[in-house]
């Protein structure tokens, strides 16, 4: 362990993330009546030019006066390499803060980029007075953001969790694709021939490098990593599969562009209770094992250590969080 302790961001569950297009208000109430744990009012790529500014009065009005229960809430706003950008900040800030809990900011690129929100969030927090800080959550989504995803992630105090943007990534890094956080047969390996002369095909991840990438800057920042969206909404298999993915290299949680994928995310990012009492228990055994001045134990025929009780302890937590949920 290094002498530097690691900050963590504040805890959130953060296991699915709803994207609702702030253009289309007849979705908010039964977004804010879903299950998600987080949703994001997007003013960014679901909502049109023409609509920008109708999409800002509906946020405000959305955030202000519909019951969004325990619901994490999250506005994404457009690109700095965009006009709208600095209105969509001023507006919702000043007009909602008080309900607003995260920021969404797309396509960041460099710690520079979060400094110059941070800097405009931080004079309207103040010139309002709001007692609450904003949060940032991060797209890494293009190639510039990946480069620099370590200092996008150590950026600002704000910073809450980073997020793969696979289909902007995808653009960026002229990736071939074929759905959105899918997979493409042609990242594949091509077995050597068996005795028989029979070879296999191995479909790959092709988006490994990218989240395992994004995932390390994450917690190397005490910071949440969550995997972004899946397009094909009518596959639920392919999502759960995506997520699982995700969620063995780390992630915290998944994005639903649709709602029936919430669930799914909520199911696949959720400690099972198996896995939950095999941690209970592996803390109860090292527990014995301290008092007996052992370091080691085995438990189930399997060597347990203080990186077990450390494992152990993220789950016991999570899910304790989830039963609060
Ligand atoms: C999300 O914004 C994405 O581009 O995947
Ligand atoms: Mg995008």
């Amino acid at each position: 362990m290094s002498f530097h302790v690691i900050q963590q961001a504040p805890a959130r569950l953060n296991r699915s993330e709803l994207a609702v297009p702030g253009s289309a208000p007849q979705m908010f109430e039964k977004a804010a009546e879903s299950e998600a744990d987080v949703i994001f009012l997007d003013l960014e790529d679901a909502v049109a030019p023409d609509d920008k500014a109708q999409a800002r009065k509906n946020i405000i009005k959305a955030l202000n006066e519909i019951d969004w229960g325990k619901k994490t809430m999250s506005v994404r706003i457009n690109g700095l390499d965009t006009h709208y950008m600095y209105r969509d900040v001023v507006d919702v800030v000043e007009q909602a803060g008080e309900r607003l809990d995260v920021i969404m900011i797309p396509k960041v690129g460099t710690a520079a980029d979060v400094y110059a929100v941070d800097m405009m969030v931080t004079q309207i927090e103040d010139a309002k007075g709001y007692k609450k800080r904003i949060g940032f959550e991060h797209i890494i989504e293009t190639a510039l953001g990946m480069q620099n995803v370590s200092d996008i992630a150590a950026a600002s105090k704000r910073n809450e969790s980073l997020h793969f943007g696979v289909a902007d990534y995808a653009a960026s890094t002229r990736a071939r694709t074929t759905i959105i956080g899918g997979v493409n047969p042609d990242y594949s390996v091509l077995t050597d021939p068996l005795d028989d002369g029979s070879r296999a095909v191995h479909w790959g991840d092709m988006w490994h490098y990218a989240l395992a990438r994004m995932v390390v800057a994450a917690r190397a920042n005490g910071l949440r990593p969550i995997d972004g969206p899946f397009g094909d909404f009518s596959d639920p298999d392919g999502y759960k599969a995506a997520a699982r993915r995700a969620a063995v290299l780390g992630c915290e949680g998944k994005w639903a562009i649709h709602p029936s994928q919430i669930a799914l995310a909520n199911e696949v990012m959720s400690p099972s209770e198996a896995e939950v009492t095999k941690a209970q228990r592996i803390l109860k055994a090292m527990e014995e094992a301290a008092a007996a001045g052992k370091g080691a134990v085995s438990l189930d025929g399997r060597l347990i250590d203080y990186a077990s009780i450390r494992q152990a302890e993220v789950l016991v937590e999570k899910a304790r969080q989830i039963s609060g949920a």
